[in-house]
């Protein structure tokens, strides 16, 4: 392929470089650069384009060849970017690319990604590939979390122990928190201020901006590790469950050394002590070092997961406290922030933190990551602050994209249709203060990703979906159009030799209703259309074995008629191809029968909608997992069941869920009410007793137990709680009421 430049006087080695090393890398193909536009296959030329400003491209394949035109180079980045993805997806295909006319520029102008290096080290070689990731997808910013608790990565000339001492730890958790050991292996390593560079500028020649992330207070036990002046109480060990440390960490603690690099996830008690002159000091020295190695106008100083307790007790951060008569604490950690923003913006940059910097007052040129939630990015912008989106429901990669996941995660599942369908600017927001909106950002924490195949296994093809968010106007998002495009795609990450789930792929199971309200229907669907479902079904509460091979073949729904195991898998030859999925349905005489809500669920917890109380599915995973639950906000649940016919029965039983940490309460109350006409009610009594699953925390029941002569109406009545109580997590909000299933005995 050759190449020429029209003459513009820009700089364009990047550029041609990058397109030699990747025609080079994946398809073997040389590209020279040549003088002549006549003997050039692919023109580039430089001309003002209309796009409000931003780098935009129009990119034209025809007879002719190829020709980009683009108003900056970094426009003619993204036309590369384009033309890359024309090129076939394997090697072998002929290197036909069709002919196209496209003009384009993205949405947002932050458009990043995230990789947590500290939890597990990536080395070099790694955040490179991972760079590459990001350009093929035209994200603009990698935001690098260089420290945490469990590792300090970035080398530090002035404080050497940062990355001496900081850098390693002696072992790590097994398991998913709270974890079932140590594995008791060294684990660490950090980047070198030459390496830094070098990423840099791989980086910037794929006009990606790095934002390194420097934590406080918080999270910054490996920092205290190398300089426990850093704490408030230097000479206070290390808190680590005697279950949970290394074998060699027990020896160090022993022998003396009292502070060390954590070795399990969470939060922890131990932060920079906001009192001390010198940790000012030191983390001004760092910066000192951080800014000449990252030319970024966004400096990430966290500020998320800050526990106060130690402030509370350390003398010296009372003593800043009453001297500068600040109320609490959360103005202790805003003065922090105040004061570490004062310092950056001499500096010529700008400060980003976790939306937590929003508590004790936001410091003024401030820009807000919104990730619990978008609450803090909503309350910012209408602060008039920029805003980053980053909610942990949507854009957390750490979560499974799989229902029916077999590694071990954080938790959580936002399956890739539903960060295709994330909006970052919420409904809330007036014209002006979406202009605030900067964009948005995957974040990449790797408690439970200790290989780059993992950390690529969970990003793909999720962050795939996201860089459509980012870049396309939303009137041109289109699930099914991006369904079309993702299978292709899953062959480019092979030519990528990537790794990525295939969680698309997973067999969707659903429960809905039956015609005549007199059973439920177990409904199978898969993506690939030469699969073979195979299924089988066993009575509830028998053990029983998901021997598939003999199984029967799906052809339409099945219809459950009493307390049942469904189990199935997709397979293709005879060989599975998807995770086996399963559900027990649980049957009472209001399963499937017709339910009518007579009060709305909150927006985000729809669930299937009524049916979802009687559809014979019960949580069992012990999470809030939105789909098993219907959730009211301040609000009580009533609903009217119509079992068909007069029913004999004599008790009533709602499933619920607590989780204090998440503003979910038990129902105040339950009452229960019958009717044979449909119109008028009897209460048959009310409970106030939640009764707590002995399998399951947070799950739990309440029931009313009466004589009846049969009827054929039931109404029950849930009241939500209605406020938080005091002393606990959101005291004085509204409580969430979750309900998940009624049955009638
Ligand atoms: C965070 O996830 N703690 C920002
Ligand atoms: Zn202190």
């Amino acid at each position: 392929l050759s190449v020429t430049f029209r003459e513009t006087g820009e700089k364009k080695d990047p550029l041609f470089n990058y397109l030699r090393d990747q025609l080079k890398l994946l398809y073997n193909i040389t590209v020279v650069k040549v003088v002549a536009e006549k003997d050039a296959d692919l023109v580039f030329l430089t001309e003002k384009i209309s796009s409000a400003g931003k780098p935009a491209y129009k990119l034209e394949v025809s007879s002719k060849g190829i020709s980009i035109i683009s108003n900056t180079e970094e426009g003619a980045f993204y036309a590369l970017q384009t033309l890359l993805q024309l090129f076939p997806t394997d090697q072998r295909s002929s290197r036909i690319i069709p002919y196209v006319e496209i003009f384009d520029y993205a949405r947002f102008d932050y458009r990043g990604m995230h990789l947590d290096v500290a939890r597990h080290f990536s080395p070099v070689s790694f955040v490179k590939r991972y760079i590459d990731y990001l350009a093929y997808h035209k994200f603009n910013y990698f935001h690098w979390h260089l420290t945490e608790d469990q590792g300090w990565r970035i080398e530090i000339k002035k404080y050497p122990k940062l990355t001496e001492t900081g850098a390693w730890r002696n072992g790590t958790i097994t398991g998913r928190y709270p974890g079932l050991g140590n594995d008791n292996i060294k684990h660490g390593g950090f980047y070198t201020q030459e390496e830094v560079k070098e990423i840099v500028k791989y980086a910037a020649d794929r006009y990606i901006t790095v934002i390194p992330e420097i934590e406080m207070p918080g999270h910054s036990s490996a920092a205290i590790a190398a300089y426990p002046f850093l704490s408030c109480f230097p000479e206070e060990p290390t808190k680590i469950p005697a279950t949970m440390i290394s074998n060699n960490s027990s020896l160090q603690q022993a022998g003396g050394q009292k502070k060390l690099v954590q070795e399990t996830w969470g939060i922890f008690e131990d932060v920079f002590c906001a009192g001390k002159e010198e940790t000012f000091s030191f983390l001004q020295d760092v910066m000192d070092e951080v800014l000449t190695l990252f030319p970024s106008k966004y400096i990430h100083v966290g500020g998320d997961e800050c526990p106060k307790e130690n402030w509370k007790r350390c003398p010296n951060c009372q003593a800043r406290m009453k001297k500068i008569k600040l109320k609490d604490e959360h103005e202790l950690q805003s003065y922090f922030i105040q004061r570490m923003e004062k310092y950056l913006n001499k500096k010529g940059r700008t400060l980003i933190g976790w939306d937590e910097i929003l508590e004790g007052g936001l410091a003024p040129n401030a820009i807000v990551m919104s990730w619990r939630g978008e609450e803090g990015g909503i309350a910012a912008a209408k602060d008039n602050h920029q805003v980053i989106m980053t909610p942990g429901s949507h854009v957390y990669l750490d979560h499974a994209q799989s229902e029916n996941e077999d590694s071990v995660t954080i938790g959580g599942y936002t399956s890739v249709e539903k960060i295709y369908g994330y909006e970052p600017i919420p409904a809330v927001l007036n014209d002006q203060q979406a202009k605030l909106v900067l964009g948005a950002q995957g974040n990449v924490w790797t408690e439970y990703m200790k290989t780059h195949r993992k950390v690529e296994y969970m990003i793909f093809p999720r962050m795939s979906a996201l860089s459509e968010v980012l870049w396309s106007p939303k009137e041109k998002r289109d699930w099914p159009g991006f369904e079309k495009r993702l299978v292709p795609h899953f062959k480019r990450y092979d030519l990528w030799k990537a790794n990525y789930s295939k969680a698309y792929f997973d067999l969707k199971a659903t429960v809905l209703p039956t015609e005549n309200f007199d059973g439920v229907l177990w409904k199978l669907e898969t993506k690939l259309p030469q699969a073979e479902i195979k299924y089988i079904t066993h009575a509830a509460g028998r053990p029983y074995e998901l021997r598939f091979t003999e199984g029967t073949t799906y052809t339409t729904p099945i219809e459950v008629k009493s307390s049942q195991i469904v189990a199935a898998i997709s397979m293709v030859n005879g060989k599975p191809v998807s995770n086996p999925v399963h559900h027990t349905i649980l049957y009472n005489k209001a399963t499937g029968k017709k339910i009518t809500l007579l009060k709305e669920p909150a927006k985000n917890y729809p669930g299937d909608g009524a049916f979802t109380l009687v559809n014979g599915i019960q949580n069992t995973m012990g999470r809030v997992r939105s789909k098993e639950f219907l959730g009211f906000s301040g609000t009580d649940c009533e609903a009217l069941i119509d079992l068909g016919s007069d029913q004999l029965f004599s008790s009533v039983t709602v499933h619920s869920f607590r989780q204090a940490a998440a503003w979910i309460f038990p129902p105040q109350s339950m009452e229960v009410f019958v009717s044979a006409n449909g119109a008028e009610f009897i209460s048959m009594g009310l409970t106030n007793e939640f009764t707590e699953s002995k399998n399951l925390t947070g799950k739990g029941s309440m029931t009313v137990s009466f004589k009846t002569v049969p009827v054929r109406y039931v109404k029950v009545v849930i009241k939500n709680r209605g406020v938080i109580p005091p002393g606990n997590p959101g005291e004085g909000n509204k409580t969430w009421l979750f309900v998940d299933e009624i049955e009638v005995n």
